[in-house]
């Protein structure tokens, strides 16, 4: 895969894919930067070589409308800022006048397109509106990991019109470290997975399986692997359709002889709510009208000391219902654990972001990804086609 440092990009038209899908408050200011702060190397670097910079992105899924409130002019002010110069806002990303635009465009100078899932074809990956976007560029720079695991137009198509491209540095930064992590690792290798459902996590897991020493499950989806080792949950979040596939997995970790870890206690409540009563209990004591809503102490200590030989931890998906923070002890606390530790550690996923920001401690983490779906996408042990586009277009 070309890199934008192999690109001979000075004085040439470049068009940068970056993901500045990022989270807005009610009167649409923007309320997390990270993305945006994460793609300025490239775009510095672009500016430095007198490119003629035209950014482009997505905002949230307007389904291919025009949705006021999800255009992208708010980021231009933000990017201005932080670029310490002028980014022009264009109206649209494809069409006459956007080509104007860039036709009167100065070396140096920035515009940012208007969000690219205002058209349907974007996320259709069109053909031919990937040409109307090529029609922008001399090179273009995929420097949006978060949104690579789309086959998106601006992320697939486009780089087959395009002469010249390659990857940003966010980019080839978000894949040297998850490498490092995933193929030839310091052993040993801890992953922790969290979050809601096994079935969204199920080809992370069994990826993870061929991977890693030792694995740490939480979140409600533990909840399926208890009720499929024989605990009554109560009233706890299940997918009984997964119960065989949880056993599955489990038969599998052993047969392997990996450590399967899964709560010993929890925090339970009989509803979710701030003000509910709540108890912690052994996952074999869950009262029948209860719910698990986080991991318990004992459990938080368990996990603790699993990770005191880990020379690598990747972590995707949160321990409990940390949203609320009667049930965010768990989540915490596994962050202070992994933030602690000595060993590289990697986070990524939406929610674990927000958990570990939560706790403050996103400096003491080897790398946080910018990456949702793209981040478990890696994690099930796929090629995300945004790179692979762009390994097709090296191989000519
Ligand atoms: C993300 O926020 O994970 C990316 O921007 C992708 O967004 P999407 O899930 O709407 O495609």
């Amino acid at each position: 895969m070309k890199r934008i440092q192999d690109m001979e990009i000075s004085g040439k038209r470049v068009f940068v894919r970056v993901d500045f899908n990022v989270p807005l408050d009610d009167v649409r200011n923007i309320r997390d930067d990270t993305r945006i702060r994460g793609v300025l190397p490239t775009l510095r670097y672009a500016l430095d070589h007198q490119a003629k910079l035209i950014v482009a992105s997505h905002l949230g899924r307007p389904k291919g409308t025009v949705v006021p409130e999800m255009s992208l002019a708010p980021v231009a002010n933000r990017l201005g800022e932080l670029l310490g110069q002028t980014v022009r806002m264009a109206e649209d990303c494809v069409g006459p006048d956007v080509e104007r635009l860039v036709s009167e465009m100065k070396p140096g100078e920035v515009i940012l397109l208007e969000n690219l899932r205002f058209h349907p074809e974007e996320q259709k990956n069109e053909d031919a509106f990937a040409k109307n976007l090529a029609r922008l560029c001399d090179g273009y720079v995929n420097d949006a990991f978060a949104v690579s695991h789309r086959v998106n137009a601006s992320v697939d198509a486009m780089v087959r019109h395009t002469p010249l491209s390659g990857a940003g540095f966010l980019l080839q930064k978000e894949l040297d470290y998850f490498k490092k992590a995933m193929a030839a690792p310091q052993r040993p290798l801890v992953a922790i997975v969290g979050g809601a459902k096994v079935s969204g996590k199920l080809g992370a897991l069994e990826n993870m399986l061929r991977h890693v020493d030792k694995l740490i499950i939480g979140g409600a989806m533990a909840n399926t692997f208890l009720k499929s080792a024989g605990c009554s949950v109560g009233k706890s979040k299940i997918e009984d359709d997964r119960m065989d596939t949880a056993k599955t997995i489990m038969e599998k970790a052993a047969e392997k002889g990996i450590p399967f870890y899964l709560p010993v206690d929890a925090v339970v409540a009989e509803r979710f709510e701030p003000d509910a009563q709540i108890k912690k209990v052994p996952v074999q004591e869950v009262p029948p009208d209860w719910m698990i809503l986080d991991i318990g102490p004992a459990t938080s200590l368990l996990y603790a000391e699993a990770l005191y030989d880990a020379k690598t931890i990747i972590w995707n998906g949160p321990l409990g219902a940390f949203e609320m923070d009667a049930f965010s002890r768990g989540t915490l606390a596994m962050v202070r654990n992994v933030a602690d530790s000595y060993a590289l550690t990697i986070v990524g996923g939406g929610d674990t972001d927000v958990a570990v920001r939560k706790a403050g401690e996103a400096e003491r983490i080897s790398y946080m990804s910018t990456g949702g779906g793209a981040f478990l996408a890696l994690m099930e042990g796929k090629t995300l086609p945004g790179v692979a586009a762009l390994n097709d277009a090296d191989k000519g």
